[in-house]
């Protein structure tokens, strides 16, 4: 019989915080599919080795998270575009006798703007992304990837900005914190990727007000829902995503992988994580 179950996970060191077992979970119940979806704490020096068990013991596949998605990539036999260009992954698929490696935070981050801003257009103009590691990089790939006519990236450590910027060529530029102000007036999607605002961490102090009417702000902070930074942009009148929908999102393509079904994300999931 328990052969018959589809098995999933997610793996990371820590594992406990993450919340894919309730979003794997309540599309398995959902959707009526024999599966199951856990936690696996992996530690960095077994990876490979547990990876490889997990294939043995029969899983479809994982998630993977902090700090694996470098060595998910290095131990995959097939990687996709967007993973290589992310030069990272947190979805595995076992198939076929191989590993196959997909990076899905970029997809994630533009099916959540799709869903909540369906008049949120990529190629309308330029796009400003704060902050220079992981998450901004699986982001600015896919803004590039829906045609965005270029991306301007800002950190704190602007060298990080300027390597990233050199990594994507003539599209995108780095600048200084502190030059914001100045490229505000041309920006038609704005994106938190840092972690500031979230709670336990400093505020994001940025002044907003120049940016065009028809602009887009977003925030990969979902904790809180709604940052300082959506507040401003609410008060302001500008259209707004927040940051829950991208983790929701980006859980779609592994599910699809690993149970063969393709899952909604609706208000109800959004509910249940929120409150976990
Ligand atoms: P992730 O993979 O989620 O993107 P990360 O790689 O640790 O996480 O990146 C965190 C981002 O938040 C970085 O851009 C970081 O800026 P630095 O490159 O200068 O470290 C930014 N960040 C974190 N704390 C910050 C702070 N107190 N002030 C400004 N930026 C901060």
């Amino acid at each position: 019989m328990s052969d018959t179950i589809k098995k999933a996970g997610v793996v990371g060191w820590p594992i406990e915080q993450s919340k894919s077992p309730i979003i794997h979970g309540h599309w398995l119940e959902q959707l009526g599919i024999a599966g199951s979806y856990i936690k696996i704490a992996i530690a960095p020096e077994s990876f490979e080795q547990d990876i490889r068990q997990l294939i043995e013991d029969g899983f479809g596949g994982c998630n993977v998270t902090i700090p694996h998605k470098e060595a998910a990539l290095a131990m995959a036999d097939v990687v996709s575009d967007r993973a290589q260009a992310i030069g990272a992954s947190n979805t595995l698929v076992f198939k076929d006798g191989k590993i196959h490696a997909d990076n899905t935070d970029g997809v994630g981050f533009i099916s959540n703007l799709k869903q909540l801003a369906p008049n949120w257009d990529a190629t309308l103009g330029p796009a400003l992304v704060l902050g220079a590691g992981g998450a901004a990089r699986a982001i600015v790939y896919s803004l590039l990837q829906e045609g965005a006519p270029s991306v301007v990236i800002a950190n704190r450590t602007q060298a990080k900005a300027q390597t990233l910027a050199d990594f994507f060529g003539d599209q995108v530029t780095a600048i200084a914190m502190d030059q914001v102000a100045d490229v505000l007036g041309d920006i038609q999607t704005l994106v938190n990727t840092t972690s500031l605002g979230m709670v336990g961490q400093p505020d994001l102090v940025l002044d907003i007000t120049g940016l065009p009417k028809t602009a887009l702000v977003t925030d990969i902070v979902y904790n809180p829902l709604e940052t300082d930074l959506l507040k401003q942009a609410t008060s302001l009148g500008l259209m707004t995503v927040d940051g829950i929908g991208m983790l929701l999102h980006q859980a779609v393509p592994g599910f699809e992988a690993w149970f063969g079904a393709h899952p909604t994300v609706d208000d109800i999931l959004r509910e249940k994580v929120l409150s976990a």
